[in-house]
C-alpha cells in the first residue's frame, strides 16, 4: 500500500514497521523508540538475531542528544569528524562504539558498538527530521537482493505493505560501512562510496578483509556479511567463460558480445556506477524470467567501484 510521507511519520511514531526510499536501497524502518517494531522487522525479512540494524539519522546532531557516543562524537576518534562533513548525508555508514543504554540491544545485536547513516534522499530526510532516529535494514528478504524502487519492495513484502515511493534509488547499492578498530578506519562492508575516495579524505586507504577469515578480522567486519547475500534463485556461475549454448543465460555489458540470445545488461564496461545501479534489477530480473542457471561476466577490475559490484556478484553466487 502507497502511503504519504505524513502517514509513513505518523505509524513510524506509533510504532509500527514502513517502507521508506533512501538514495542506497529502500529500508525497513521503526523508531528505535519502538523494540516491538524493531523485533518485527527481524521476523519480516526473516533475518537473523545476531545481525544488527544500521540507525539512521537526521544528522550528526541527531547523534549528539541522543548521548549514545562512547566516546563522545567530537574529537576523539582520529577521522570522524572529517569523514561525517565530507559524506554525510551520503551512502557511508559509520560503526562507532555507543552506550549500551541508548539503543536497543535488539537493534545492536548485543554489540557494544552501533552503525550510524544518514541518509541523502529528501524523503528519508523528511521523515527523520519528524519521527528521530530510525533503525532500517534494506527492504527485502533476508538473503535476497536489495530493493532499489516501490516494485521491488512490494514483490517482497506483498501490496498491502506500507511503503513510501520515492521513486528509484539514486545509487542502487548499499553504503559503504566503516568500522573504527583501535584508532583506523577499516571496510566492514564495500558499498557505493569506493575505499579509495574515502582515502582522500582520512589519509590512508581503508583496508578492506574479504571475509570468514580469522576471529580477529571477524570481530571488525559486519555480521551481516558471515550470510549468503543478495542472492537470485537462479544460479549463478562466475569464473572461466562458460559457453551453455543458445539456451545460455549471460549477466554481462552492453559492449561485449556474447553469442547466447540471453543477455542481462548490467551497462557499460566502463562505468561500475550504472552497472551497481542496475544490479538489483537484473538479479531480480533473472527470478521474474524463471531463468535457472546464468554465466556473470566477471572480466572486470579489481579496484574503486568495480570491487563493489563484485563482491557483490561472487555473493549473489553463494560463494
Ligand atoms: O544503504 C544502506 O546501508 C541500507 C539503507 C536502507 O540505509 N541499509 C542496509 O542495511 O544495507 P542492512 O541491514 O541490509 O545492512 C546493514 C549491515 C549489516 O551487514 C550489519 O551486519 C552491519 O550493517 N552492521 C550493523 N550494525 C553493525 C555493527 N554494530 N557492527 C558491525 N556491523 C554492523
Ligand atoms: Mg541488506
Amino acid at each position: 500500500m502507497r502511503i504519504s510521507k505524513e502517514q509513513a511519520i505518523n505509524r513510524l511514531c506509533q510504532g509500527q514497521v514502513v517502507a521508506i526510499p533512501t538514495e542506497t536501497v529502500y529500508g525497513l524502518a521503526a523508531s528505535i523508540k519502538h523494540e516491538a517494531a524493531i523485533e518485527a522487522i527481524f521476523a519480516l525479512k526473516g533475518r537473523p538475531q545476531n545481525n544488527p540494524l544500521i540507525v539512521h539519522v537526521a544528522g550528526p546532531d541527531h547523534v549528539h542528544p541522543m548521548d549514545a557516543l562512547v566516546p563522545y562524537i567530537k574529537g576523539r576518534i582520529d577521522g570522524l569528524e572529517k569523514l561525517v562533513e565530507a559524506f554525510w548525508p551520503g551512502a557511508l555508514t559509520l560503526v562507532l562504539p555507543v552506550r549500551q543504554e541508548a539503543i536497543s540491544s535488539i537493534a545492536r545485536a548485543g554489540l557494544t558498538t552501533a552503525a550510524f547513516r544518514m541518509p541523502l534522499h529528501p524523503v528519508a530526510q523528511a521523515i527523520l527530521a519528524q519521527t528521530g532516529p530510525l533503525v532500517a535494514p534494506s527492504a527485502n528478504r533476508s538473503g535476497s537482493p536489495s530493493s532499489t524502487c516501490v516494485e521491488h519492495v512490494e514483490t517482497d513484502f506483498g501490496e498491502a505493505f506500507p511503503v513510501v515511493d520515492g521513486g528509484m534509488c539514486e545509487s542502487g547499492v548499499e553504503s559503504t560501512i566503516l568500522i573504527v578498530d583501535e584508532g583506523r578506519w577499516r571496510v566492514g562492508r564495500l558499498g557505493a562510496i569506493a575505499p579509495e575516495t574515502l582515502a582522500l579524505c582520512l589519509g590512508y586507504l581503508p583496508e578492506w578483509n574479504a571475509l570468514e577469515k580469522s576471529s580477529m578480522q571477524q570481530k571488525i567486519c559486519c555480521p551481516g556479511q558471515l550470510y549468503r547475500h543478495y542472492a537470485p534463485l537462479a544460479k549463478l556461475t562466475l569464473g572461466e567463460r562458460e559457453y551453455l549454448g543458445d539456451e545460455g543465460v549471460v549477466v554481462g555489458f552492453s559492449d561485449r558480445e556474447y553469442r547466447e540470445a540471453s543477455v542481462f545488461c548490467l551497462g557499460a564496461s566502463n562505468d561500475p556506477v550504472s552497472c551497481l545501479n542496475r544490479l538489483y534489477f537484473v538479479l531480480r530480473a533473472l527470478d521474474q524470467e524463471k531463468v535457472a542457471r546464468a554465466w556473470v561476466d566477471l572480466r572486470i577490475p579489481e579496484a574503486g567501484l568495480w570491487r563493489t559490484l563484485r563482491e557483490r556478484l561472487i555473493r549473489a553466487a553463494g560463494r
